[in-house]
């Protein structure tokens, strides 16, 4: 019997995703035709023995309540909970706080997935590379950049037991491009080592502070309070994935993520996806499209483009690269490269958004007071007029542009 966990954080996060998540909490933003979440939900459908999901995060009750309904008629075999923190209690202390749910009908094992990544999620593998150690948690990896190494939790391992020697989170210098992709697997024996890490900090703030309780004694890291412990003490191992990953952090890596989740479709649910026929527009590559929107027949779509209900897009228009939201208006041969079109926003006619293809998504927004992410958002409710060029730009939402812009922030 196993269990799975997928943490989603709260309002006061998600500040890079930006306009984007001032419509929607990200984990409910949708790239490839479904929320970010689903995608999780999907993969954890096909572990064997897996039935119920407790979704732990700060938001508010209510903001997972219409998501949990349609997700249980779409994946009845799993029961789906939201499980609230009262505060923001750190990437260990919710799973700690809800302790007795997670033990709750004796499972052995519980997964734990971040909501902000993307990828195929090889959880079966992750169980039988986990059975074949004495540890007590397998972390999923993968090899990044160098450059992009010192973003994420590093680690190092034994290349011939994947028993992790070392783990570094986000450390100052590189020491390994293996780094951790947010994907584990618990032994429930693991809530003796949280709560001796608890009691670790306890100790510490007590020596330091006279014992004065703070909030933040309730916040319990799972990296740096758990796992770096687990491998000192040689219980942490690695399963390394050669599969795509990405992480999504800004609003432009929703491209990126959408063009992963996209693929893997192609391969594993064509059916998802929209068919080529003769009388329809052209489409290359991997291209979702909602049935109620309405796609000119002379448009050209794809690859990685994700086209949401009730879109409605005119003749010639050529589009690559982009998610289109709900019930947005594409006016005759408009180009979209790019992008990310928002909520009910208008595009005129002969009219260009662009942004420009990077290899890392997740760079900061502004960089020295200069516009560095490259991907171009448009908010909710953005109109674009006829013949205007939108070029590597972040709109804000209800925006109303009448001339071109390049390479602007615009509030
Ligand atoms: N429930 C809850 N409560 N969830 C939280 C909290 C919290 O207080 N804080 C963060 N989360 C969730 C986020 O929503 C996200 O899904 C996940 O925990 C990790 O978010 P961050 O704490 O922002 O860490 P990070 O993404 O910068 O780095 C982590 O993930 C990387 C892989 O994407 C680390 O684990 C790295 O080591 C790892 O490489
Ligand atoms: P691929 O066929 O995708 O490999 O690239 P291509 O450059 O050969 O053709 P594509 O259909 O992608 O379009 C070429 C370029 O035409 C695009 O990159 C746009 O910059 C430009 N373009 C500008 N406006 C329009 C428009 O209204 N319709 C189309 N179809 N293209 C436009």
């Amino acid at each position: 019997q196993y269990k799975a966990i997928i943490l989603v954080g709260g309002p006061s996060r998600a500040t890079r995703f930006r306009p984007l998540s001032l419509d929607v909490p990200k984990p409910l933003f949708p790239v490839a035709g479904a929320p970010i979440i689903s995608h999780h939900l999907n993969a954890l459908s096909k572990v064997k023995g897996l039935q119920e999901v407790l979704i732990i995060g700060f938001f508010e009750d209510n903001v997972f309540s219409r998501f949990l309904d349609d997700a249980a008629s779409e994946f009845p075999h799993l029961h789906i909970r939201y499980l609230r923190e009262y505060q923001s209690l750190g990437t260990a202390g919710g799973i700690y706080h809800f302790r007795d749910e997670i033990l709750r009908g004796n499972p052995q094992q519980f997964f734990v997935l971040h909501v902000d990544i993307a990828c195929p999620f090889p959880l079966n593998e992750m169980m039988d590379a986990h059975m074949k150690h004495r540890g007590l948690c397998t972390m999923l990896g993968t090899k990044v950049t160098r450059e992009q190494a010192t973003k994420y939790g590093c680690l190092v391992a034994n290349v011939d037991t994947n028993e992790v020697l070392h783990y570094v989170e986000k450390p100052e210098t590189f020491i390994s491009d293996l780094i951790s992709c947010g994907v584990y697997l618990f032994d429930t024996a693991v809530f003796e080592e949280m709560k001796k890490a608890i009691d670790r900090k306890k100790d510490a703030n007590h020596e330091e502070s006279d014992y004065l309780w703070t909030a933040s004694d309730d916040r319990l890291r799972l990296e740096q309070d758990l796992l770096r412990p687990l491998s000192e003490n040689r219980k942490l191992y690695v399963y390394v994935t050669e599969r795509p990953w990405r992480q999504i952090k800004t609003a432009g890596s929703a491209i990126a993520a959408n063009a992963t989740y996209l693929e893997q479709l192609a391969i594993e649910n064509p059916e998802r996806l929209v068919k080529k026929s003769a009388d329809g527009p052209e489409i290359i590559g991997a291209v979702y499209i909602h049935p109620s929107a309405q796609v000119d027949p002379s448009a050209k779509i794809g690859p990685n483009v994700s086209i949401g209900p009730r879109v409605h897009i005119g003749k010639g228009v050529r589009i690559k690269d982009a998610i289109i939201l709900d019930s947005v208006h594409i006016g005759t041969a408009s180009c979209i490269l790019h992008s990310v079109i928002g909520w009910n926003s208008k595009i005129g006619s002969w009219a260009r958004v662009e942004g420009t293809p990077i290899a890392d998504h997740n760079i900061a927004m502004m960089e020295n007071g200069v516009k560095s992410q490259s991907i171009t958002i448009l908010g909710k409710e953005v109109s674009v007029l006829d013949e205007t060029i939108i070029r590597n730009c972040i709109v804000l939402p209800h925006k109303e542009l009448k001339s071109s812009f390049h390479s602007e922030i615009l509030m």
